[in-house]
């Protein structure tokens, strides 16, 4: 129940996405806050207004003479609500925000909010990407308001592009980050790396692998919600950059190398949640490989970025951790990699289990013990391994001793 006590508006304006802001306020409402829902007259032609009623116990509000409130009723509701939240956030509704018009019970609430803002765009990507809806987004921007996605996505014609609306479950995350503040990580400077890396072979194609990010990115956001100073090196993904958190792009496994060899020792904790490349083309080809019969690739071998931040030992950081993703034998080869990469942690996962998906289930693995995880979201799994590195920090005698970083250089 970790979002008990908010009082949460959820504002819907007339977009296809509309139906994700059922799934919504259910989510919102299992985290145990109170919602209440202010529909536009265009929203009304996508989900029906009882839905709602029945979901939240009160009638959604609809027009700006609602019987069931006293007084003003958006007067009421911006007072009321610690957050307003814009989904789905249209074209439309998001230059009638800009330009500050409030002639429907939506626009006029969104005027008189006490709290935090929240808009989340959802449109065909020409719109999200038309000058007018991007300076809009700079306007409110400034204003004080945060934005959340759109990601890049199917959208509803079926075309492929950035103007999807952001999962309802990710939507709570964000709000959870801004609402709730834990602060038992305050104070700590935390690395991530996440995602894939992209080895080019041509201009055209490159050699990746299957991983989201999604892991890398849910241990971002919830640092940053307890309270971390957190920065996340990102192979190429597709995810929205977390609200406060910094995001360094890299694409090749040599870049993501760079990025986290210039800058490791000015953070607490280094967390390596990517799927880095271990191998990458020998060559890069200037120009498009041409078809042949046949083709023989010749890898070499990228930097072990994790063995090298563990070999740093005088600047290495406090907390260490790594990840192993492993198809047989998981609990070994984890145990292994923890020595010889000399990390503090690691989080093994089966293959199966997490590659791709919302899920994820994980042993964690320290020089003491290895506990077995049940099957959870990776934000639940984050979490977890959040808890781990926070008794780490506070706990130096419970991190591996490291014989060597004591021995005089011969
Ligand atoms: O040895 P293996 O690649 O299975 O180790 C996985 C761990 O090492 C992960 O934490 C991953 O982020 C990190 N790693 C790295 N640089 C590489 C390969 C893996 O930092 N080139």
């Amino acid at each position: 129940m970790s979002l008990q006590g908010k009082c949460i508006v959820v504002g819907l304006g007339g977009g296809i996405a509309a139906f994700k802001a059922v799934e919504l306020v259910r989510e919102l409402m299992r985290r145990g806050a109170e919602v209440r829902v202010v529909m536009t007259e265009a929203a009304t032609h996508f989900v029906g207004p009882i839905t709602f009623a029945g979901l939240t116990g009160r009638p959604a509000v609809t027009d700006l003479w609602a019987q069931d409130y006293a007084g003003e009723v958006h007067v009421e509701l911006g007072e009321w609500a610690d957050a307003i939240v814009i989904a789905p956030a249209t074209m439309n509704l998001i230059a009638r925000a800009t330009s500050g018009q409030a002639n429907d019970a939506l626009l006029a609430t969104l005027a008189c909010a006490r709290g935090d803002v929240f808009f989340v765009p959802s449109m065909h990507h020409r719109m999200w990407s038309h000058q007018a809806t991007q300076s809009n987004i700079r306007t409110l921007i400034d204003r004080g308001a945060l934005v959340l996605g759109p990601i890049t996505g199917p959208l509803a014609n079926g075309e492929i592009g950035e103007g999807r609306m952001m999962e309802p479950e990710d939507i709570a995350d964000e709000l959870e980050s801004r609402l709730v503040h834990s602060d038992d990580l305050s104070g700590s400077r935390i690395l991530i790396t996440a995602g894939p890396t992209h080895e080019d072979l041509d201009p055209i194609r490159f050699l990746g692998n299957r991983s989201s990010g999604r892991m890398g990115y849910a241990i971002a956001s919830q640092a940053q919600r307890r309270g971390a100073d957190v920065t996340i090196v990102s192979g190429p993904v597709h995810l929205p950059t977390p609200f406060g958190v910094e995001v360094v792009p890299a694409r090749s496994a040599r870049e993501m190398h760079a990025a986290v060899m210039s800058r490791f020792e000015q953070f607490d904790v280094v967390i390596m949640a990517a799927a880095v490349a271990d191998y990458r083309p020998e060559r890069l080809e200037a120009q498009k490989i041409k078809k042949d019969e046949s083709l023989k690739l010749e890898l070499v071998r990228n930097p072990d970025i994790l063995a090298e931040v563990g070999a740093k030992r005088a600047q290495r950081p406090s907390v260490l951790v790594g990840f192993a993703l492993e198809t047989e034998d998981l609990e070994r080869s984890a145990r292994h990699k923890l020595v010889r990469k000399a990390a503090d942690l690691i989080v093994a996962n089966e293959a199966s289990a997490g590659l791709g998906g919302d899920t994820n289930r994980a042993t964690l693995i320290d020089a003491a013990a290895a506990t077995r995880l049940p099957q959870m979201t990776k934000r639940a799994l984050a979490n977890q391994i959040l808890d781990r590195v926070r008794t780490l920090l506070n706990n130096p005698s419970q991190r591996p001793r490291r014989e060597a970083e004591h021995e005089a250089p011969n």
